[in-house]
């Protein structure tokens, strides 16, 4: 066995680089001021007044008025999971809306749990057409149609207004990832008529990962109490199981995950005390800061993202029409290492930009601006840092002319 070292790897001290990639950010300080508070037992009433806030601070960040909007523990793909194996079973057919790594993980997932499904796609850096979604949704009759709201891999945005009557039309339910967009761009999940939404902390909230927040229609919530099947060794007389089939998941079971955050605080995890305050913190930033002036500052700086990449000669990848506001993809120019420029941006500027999956692996970087870091200094920074990076390695930007074209865009009313 390895000798540990005398100082056992000294404290955590990290450095302090500033994360300007598709997620995560650096977290609000507000957020992990909120973290280091003293921890509570899970049923106390200080703690369980705590749960109810989220319920409530999360209706809004979510754009509905579900009784069902609370936390999944775990980072934003538990949330994932967590909706599609208590919303669909084995041999039901789900129909999947895919542009990206996410609609890819979304077939994963309903893979695992033996539902069939069919795609509706569309090529890397495009969406798909809601009539698409309709003729597909028409022609197969799903249970569930499932899509991804900002594909991070892609930096796309699916727009959804109108799948919720689609849905209905077709007695579907409809889940939506929205862990990329959550509290950068808005979320209207009454407005589109969508039944469940899940998103994650790290990006657009300011947060760490570890927690997916999630909101549940009433038809949702229906279908999934119907699959209720409570753990033996916590069963009530109270409490009901339901005639669907069992949930194939024990953490993931969201009946058991409700029952735990209604009034019955029926016992299942333990909840992740400090990342319920850290959720706690982002919602409240959120809605303190405004969620309209929230979205116009994320619009902002992929306004100035853009027109600052543009005009140091890169071109940026992907549709304009439905270009997520947070993240922005940008072609690698040819002959130019799009590692070597990480690593540059990384130990000479302490800056940390995304590189890509997939079909665009090596082809392309990704640049973010989310929650805490969707400003402009943190734009303007990073475009200079580029743009002296891109000089070293031997490519000709224009110089000077990133940061004046950014600010400008900055500026500009949507
Ligand atoms: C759209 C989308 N969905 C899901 C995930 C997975 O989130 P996590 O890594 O928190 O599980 C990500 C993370 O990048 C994402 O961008």
């Amino acid at each position: 066995m390895s000798e540990l070292p005398q100082d056992l790897y000294g404290q955590i001290d990290p450095p302090q680089r500033l994360l300007m990639g598709p997620g995560p950010v650096n977290a609000h300080p507000r957020v992990l001021r909120a973290m280091s508070a003293d921890l509570l037992g899970q049923f106390d009433p200080e703690m369980t007044d705590y749960m109810n806030q989220v319920m409530a601070l999360y209706r809004p960040v979510f754009g509905t008025a579900n009784h069902w909007t609370m936390l999944v523990d775990g980072t934003a793909r538990a949330g994932i999971e967590a909706a599609l194996v208590s919303l669909i079973q084995s041999g039901e057919m789900a129909l999947v809306v895919n542009f990206g790594r996410f609609g890819l993980l979304l077939q994963e997932i309903l893979t695992r749990i033996g539902a069939r499904y069919e795609t509706i796609d569309a090529p890397w850096g495009e969406v798909v057409p809601m009539e698409a979604i309709a003729e597909a949704a028409r022609r197969l009759q799903p249970r569930l149609i499932c899509t991804v709201h900002g594909d991070t891999s892609t930096t796309m945005a699916q727009p959804l207004n109108g799948i919720g009557a689609i849905a209905r039309e077709v007695g579907a339910l409809v889940y939506v990832d929205a862990t990329a967009t959550i509290g950068g761009m808005e979320i209207a999940s009454d407005r589109w008529g969508v039944d469940v939404v899940t998103g994650g902390l790290q990006k657009c909230l300011g947060g760490p990962s570890g927690s997916s927040p999630i909101t549940l229609s009433d038809a949702a919530a229906a279908l999934i109490l119907g699959r209720r099947h409570v753990e033996k060794g916590i069963a009530r007389d109270d409490i009901e199981d339901g005639h669907g089939a069992m949930i194939g998941s024990n953490y993931f079971d969201l009946a058991m995950v409700m029952d735990y955050w209604s009034p019955k605080r029926l016992n299942h995890h333990t909840e992740a005390t400090t990342m319920l305050y850290g959720a706690r913190e982002c919602a409240r930033i959120a809605l303190g800061e405004g969620l309209a002036a929230r979205f116009a500052r994320h619009a902002a700086a992929g306004r100035a993202m853009t027109a600052g990449l543009r005009a140091m000669g890169l071109t940026v990848f992907g549709d304009d029409a439905h270009r997520m506001t947070n993240v922005t993809g940008v072609w690698i120019p040819q002959g130019v290492d799009g590692e070597r420029i990480r690593l540059m941006m990384r130990e000479a500027f302490e800056i940390e930009i995304g590189t890509a999956f997939g079909p665009l692996q090596g082809r392309i970087w990704r640049l973010g601006a989310m929650g805490y870091n969707a400003m402009k200094h943190k734009v303007l920074i990073t475009l200079s840092a580029l743009e002296a990076c891109l000089k070293a390695e031997g490519f000709r930007p224009p110089l000077g002319e990133a940061v004046p074209a950014a600010m400008a865009a900055w500026e500009m009313q949507a």
